[in-house]
């Protein structure tokens, strides 16, 4: 069976040497700060949720899925304990706060589950929307550059590296498992972005291609550079 790979690194050891007072700023900066940063906190959270209903609707057929899965969850609590410490840095935001307005927000899976056939169409899915998510995060460079500290720049490093390997080791799931229906794949992500210009996010994890980094060239790379990835034979 293949294994997921998976990153060693820490976001409470990376942001150990920094506390708020180093980042204070007018209001309004704070408050643009907690703009940009709340939703990449409560879309990485979803993350919790997205696992939850797959495993509800049995979604989750092979070993290497499940495998998958398993090492990608870890992955996305790592990012969501990432983005509290940091709302807390710069966003005058706090934990106990931050989880309680986690906690109160609404799931709603009815718009997806349609694109969420089998355990196949699901690996697709999740390897294009990592992709796009590594790169919405590369897009992000300005924003944690004018916070003014280097360890944000390493932050996004580690969080851009991260989801690229969510991507492969999603494509690498297909690649072992799904060799005779790549051909399909085309098919899914096309339908997957034109159903998306009409979706509101509604906690899923998937789909979240809101705000500005989200153009329909980033989704259509995104496309492109998952097809190839699937294409490659793999190599174990
Ligand atoms: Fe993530
Ligand atoms: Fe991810």
């Amino acid at each position: 069976m293949i294994t997921p790979f998976r990153r060693n690194w820490s976001p409470k050891e990376l942001f150990d040497a920094l506390t708020p007072a180093m980042f204070a700023a007018e209001p309004s900066t704070v408050r643009a700060r907690w703009d940009k940063l709340w939703p990449d906190l409560y879309t990485e959270y979803d993350a919790r949720y997205l696992k939850q209903e797959l495993v509800a609707r049995n979604l989750i057929a092979s070993d290497e899925a499940a495998a998958f899965f398993n090492a990608w969850a870890i992955d996305e609590e790592r990012h969501t304990d990432g983005f509290i410490r940091i709302i807390e840095l710069v966003a005058n935001g706090s934990e106990k706060d931050l989880r309680a307005r986690l906690d109160a927000r609404t799931h709603d899976f009815g718009p997806i589950v349609e694109h969420l056939k089998d355990e196949f169409s699901l690996m697709v899915i999740i390897a294009f929307d990592e992709m796009c998510t590594c790169r919405a995060y590369a897009a992000e460079k300005p924003f944690y550059d004018a916070l003014g500290n280097n360890t944000f720049h390493h932050w996004l490093r580690e969080v851009i590296a991260d989801e690229a390997v969510h991507s492969m080791n999603a494509v690498n799931v297909i690649r072992a498992r799904y060799r005779d229906r790549i051909d399909q794949a085309a098919t899914i992500l096309h339908n997957l972005i034109r159903a998306s210009h009409n979706l509101r996010y509604s906690g899923t994890f998937v789909l979240d291609y809101f705000g500005a980094v989200y153009s329909k060239e980033l989704l259509a790379d995104s496309r492109l550079a998952t097809m190839r990835n699937i294409a490659k034979p793999l190599i174990v």
